[in-house]
């Protein structure tokens, strides 16, 4: 039987939970996780080191079209270098919702996000990938939690990582840019109409993941779709 590419959107704001159960859904379906917001944070980790403005419209653009932005295995590599761990600052966060303002950023990204989907099935999350990147992605989520439990999760993050981040700082700067990600007039944060939406709020990882793998399993019929 003929197989076709299949494409898992997952959508929502910071803290919802759309990485932890993204990976975890690609590896149960054998597909590719792409993690579209790390794009946005390379591009902004490589202005900051070269002292670019984030809001530099012209630079950023030409910043985004020269970067090798590769992923693999959940690391992602900005010209050769494994910048998995150095795109998770507070700095980077604000620089990427910034550059991802830019609609010439945005293009360049959306760009090597489709080429990427050509070749393999994804699960793809990020703000856009349902409305703008694939509006016609099989299935679409639109993850959601409340602001505390949002900010919980990042501070449990932090802490896990051996740090000891300011709880009202991680607050703020969550809550600034989710109103960035949610109002610039480019592709902003919100549900598509035929997405599902799903409060994560009172869910463990596993029920997520359970409650999306049903909604996959329902909507692809045996053994027509697959990687
Ligand atoms: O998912 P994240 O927090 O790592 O994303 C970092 C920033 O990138 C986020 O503030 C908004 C932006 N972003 C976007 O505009 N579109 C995407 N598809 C993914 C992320």
């Amino acid at each position: 039987m003929a197989q076709r590419r299949v494409v898992v959107a997952i959508d929502g704001p910071a803290g919802a939970g759309k990485s932890s159960v993204a990976k975890r859904l690609a590896q149960r379906l054998g597909f590719t996780y792409l993690d579209t917001g790390a794009m946005y944070r390379a591009v902004a980790l490589w202005a900051l080191r070269q002292g670019i403005e984030t809001s530099d419209r012209h630079r950023m653009e030409q910043l985004a079209l020269a970067a090798d932005i590769q992923l693999q295995d959940g690391k992602i590599f900005l010209n050769g270098e494994d910048v998995s761990d150095t795109i998770r600052t507070a700095e980077v966060s604000g620089g990427a919702s910034q550059g991802a303002a830019i609609p010439g950023v945005r293009r360049a990204m959306v760009a090597k996000q489709r080429a990427i989907a050509e070749r393999t099935s994804v699960v793809m999350e990020g703000r856009d990938i349902g409305t703008v990147v694939f509006p016609d992605a099989d299935i679409k989520i639109y993850l959601d939690a409340n602001p505390e439990e949002r900010v919980r999760r990042r501070l449990h993050e932090e802490y896990s990582k051996g740090l000891t981040p300011d709880a009202a700082a991680v607050s703020q700067q969550m809550e600034e840019r989710d109103r960035r990600d949610s109002t610039r007039s480019d592709s902003p944060l919100v549900q598509a109409p035929d997405a599902v939406y799903l409060d994560t709020t009172r869910l463990n990882l596993e029920e997520v993941e359970e409650a999306i793998l049903k909604i996959v399993r329902a909507r692809i019929t045996n053994g027509k779709v697959l990687n």
